[in-house]
């Protein structure tokens, strides 16, 4: 009997000797130790044998669970060690290495340009006004002097919604719906989205303008000039040459466009500005009679100025881009030069 122990206990041990993983030693205290571990049987087998040897079996026996017990423990905390140390050295963090970085949003160019236009107005003492971009034919056209079947209406390329409804073909609507609301003296600029039947490289179906608009008693055509010309300096440079030419708009008379010296060739003449030296950059003029007589201004007593320009315009001319379509395409390749 005490033989067979010993010759267990030597199993078990070389067992331990031999074990690789954390699993192997697992079972070979299952085996040794397990609840129907082999020493275990002899353990239970002990109440079956003659009361005079039980205690000499008894204590080899325990001594040799003991012993083994200590061996496994030990082997178990040799082989978590390993482990610890292995995963440690997988899971091992460079903090050295450079961090990611959070990448800013930045604002679209349209957006930029709009608000450095309206910030030039803003310091001169205009405030800022806005409407709908659905309207209706009377803001849009008739109370701008506009009549209806008037030949006029063809120069702009109308989205009807219904017969009386349509998406704002410019911003000069607002001009209407600020005077309705408010008397004399005004400065007021109307920053916003516009839609034409239009398409091409020069041409969006849904682009930016800004409007402007300014009454008083007394106000001249020498205003209109003198606060046009400061604004296009403060956008294109101090300079630049700037021209007023004879236009017609059906809400202003007399009207003049503003070209600005070609910013690309300095006005000798290139592709840009066609070969002219010049770029057509606000469509303006003092307030028709008519026009103050919708929203009830006297024509006597105010005079006023009022002026429209399209910002992307501005903005391929400022950065030099030839597609307007770039603006709308959200390529991000485009739009993280800006
Ligand atoms: N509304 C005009 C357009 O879209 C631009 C314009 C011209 C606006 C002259 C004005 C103006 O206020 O006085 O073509």
């Amino acid at each position: 009997m005490v033989e067979r122990i010993k010759t267990l206990e030597i199993e078990a041990l070389a067992a331990l000797n031999r074990a690789k993983t954390l699993a192997d030693v697992d079972s070979v205290q299952v085996r040794y130790l397990g609840r129907s571990g082999l020493l275990t049987e002899l353990i239970k087998n002990l109440k079956n044998l003659p009361p005079e040897e039980k205690p000499n079996f008894g204590k080899v026996l325990n001594e040799t669970k003991v012993k083994l017990e200590a061996a496994v423990k030990e082997k178990k905390q040799l082989f978590q060690e390993r482990n610890t140390e292995q995963k440690l050295k997988a899971e091992i963090i460079d903090i050295t290495l450079p961090g990611e970085g959070v990448k800013r949003g930045k604002l679209h160019p349209i957006t930029s340009t709009m608000e450095e236009l309206v910030g030039i107005f803003s310091r001169m003492g205009f405030s800022i006004a806005e409407g709908p971009d659905i309207e209706t034919d009377y803001y849009n056209f008739e109370a701008l002097n506009i009549p209806k079947f008037h030949p006029s209406r063809d120069m702009w390329s109308t989205l009807w919604i219904t017969e009386d409804t349509l998406l704002r073909t410019h911003t000069s609507p607002v001009q209407i719906r600020v005077m309705e609301k408010k008397k004399p003296p005004l400065a007021v600029i109307a920053p916003g989205r516009v839609y034409r039947r239009d398409a091409d490289v020069t041409h969006s179906t849904v682009f930016h303008q800004l409007e402007g608009l300014l009454v008083d008693t007394d106000v001249t055509f020498g205003d209109l000039k003198g606060t046009l010309t400061a604004f296009l300096h403060a956008v294109f440079g101090k300079d630049k040459k700037v021209r007023f030419r004879p236009s017609y708009f059906p809400f202003t008379e007399p009207s003049a466009e503003v070209d600005v010296e070609c910013v690309m060739c300095g006005g000798s003449g290139c592709r840009v500005c066609s070969g002219t030296g010049w770029l057509e950059i606000l469509g303006s003029g003092m307030v028709d009679p008519n026009v103050f007589k919708h929203v009830n201004y006297d024509p006597e007593k105010y005079t006023g100025f009022a002026f429209g320009l399209g910002v992307e315009r501005i903005a391929m001319l400022k950065y030099g881009i030839d597609d307007i379509r770039l603006f709308f395409e959200n390529d991000l390749r485009f739009l993280r030069q800006f």
